[in-house]
């Protein structure tokens, strides 16, 4: 997918362009947001940020409660006015997303916002207890089981305050670095998402992020089909290159950071951007905080039949794994 062009626009983008905070006049007041991955990098800016804006009730969903503890108590510090709570979360288990789910339904009588953006790197092919590769399970699995167990308390509070709610997933550029051919054809006859758990698949390095992070914006096109942006405005965005705790396992990309990165307060501006301001970005993809068109491939008809595939795949393995989830109005399309 023109690997050259989008390395280039990549460092052009992270030179010239300036990501900006929410402006002043947003006010979040009344609203509950959830952040996944909070505890710390772009998701713990954004909480924060939103915090700042009024919020009045936010989630963190983090996976270790000591950091999301620190998470908490230093945003409180700063909006003190805004209820926060730290919830567990961990996308390595569907018990634990299955619960996170169920407790907002329990819990919860309105969420507005929710910036799905917990994720991984890593060099290595390694296994989630669940059986599939880590960013398999982590960054899409985990990600698309919650993004549908988040859609009807987003959707009842939509219909009460007559206010679409919003739901955003982080995904990167990286994802253009991936081959369509990636998640194409069902290798060896059992479907992309068997073919990415087999360790045969791994290339060492990060073609499998790259490619978990395609599958983030395969889902987001695959789901807002399934949704009324009246209801709900999904979307995903580029956050950018950014200085977090998420190179850490890649020497390279640490060293990049130095030169090109854009701190991790700016990268969490894009997640704000994302799922605050841009009302018709249904369905879209952002970066550098703007509506961009995703490459010709991926809208193409091979693309359209990988999204497809992958929404498909997706929802009959849940069905297997996760028997206890009602997928059922979204096979219904
Ligand atoms: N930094 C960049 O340059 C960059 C560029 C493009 C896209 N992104 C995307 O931005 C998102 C945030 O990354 P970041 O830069 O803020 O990195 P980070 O500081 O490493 O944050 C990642 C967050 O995801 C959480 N997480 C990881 N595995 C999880 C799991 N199994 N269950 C629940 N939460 C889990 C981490 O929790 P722990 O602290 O417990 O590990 C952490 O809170 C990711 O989706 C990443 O793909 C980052």
């Amino acid at each position: 997918m023109g690997l050259l062009w989008n390395f280039l626009a990549m460092i052009w983008y992270q030179l010239t362009f300036k990501p900006k905070p929410l402006s002043d006049d947003i006010w979040l007041w009344g609203q509950t947001a959830i952040v996944t991955g909070s505890n710390a990098g772009l998701g713990f800016e954004a909480a924060k940020e939103l915090a700042l804006h009024g919020l009045s009730r936010l989630i963190l969903g983090v996976r270790d409660a000591a950091r999301g503890e620190a998470a908490r108590a230093e945003i409180a510090r700063l909006a003190p006015e805004c209820k926060i709570e730290v919830w567990s979360l961990d996308q390595e288990s569907w018990e634990s997303i299955v619960a996170f789910g169920e407790r907002v339904d329990r819990q919860l009588d309105r969420v507005d916002i929710a910036l799905l953006n917990a994720g991984l790197k890593r060099l290595e092919f390694s296994q989630s207890p669940t059986g599939h590769e880590a960013h398999v399970q982590v960054n899409h699995l985990g990600t698309a089981l919650l993004s549908l167990l988040l859609v009807g308390r987003l959707r009842r509070t939509a219909r009460e305050t007559r206010k679409p709610g919003r739901m955003s997933i982080t995904a990167s550029s990286v994802a253009f670095w991936a081959r369509l051919s990636d998640v194409q054809e069902p290798q060896g006859g059992n479907g992309i998402l068997a073919w990415l758990d087999n360790p045969a698949s791994f290339v060492p390095g990060e073609n499998h992020y790259c490619v978990s992070k395609l599958l983030n914006v395969l889902w987001t096109r695959a789901l807002a089909i399934h949704l009324y942006p009246r209801d709900i405005v999904l979307n995903t965005f580029n956050p950018g290159y950014c200085r977090s705790q998420f190179h850490r396992e890649d020497p390279r990309g640490e060293s990049m950071a130095k030169y090109l990165a854009f701190d991790t307060a700016q990268g969490g501006y894009h997640l704000t951007d994302a799922v605050i301001r841009h009302p018709n970005s249904h369905g879209a993809y952002l970066s550098e905080q703007t509506i961009r068109p995703v490459p010709q491939e991926i809208s193409s008809a091979k693309g359209m039949d990988s999204q497809q595939f992958l929404w498909d795949e997706t929802l009959a393995l849940f069905e297997r794994e996760c028997p206890e989830v009602d997928i059922e109005e979204f096979r219904r399309g």
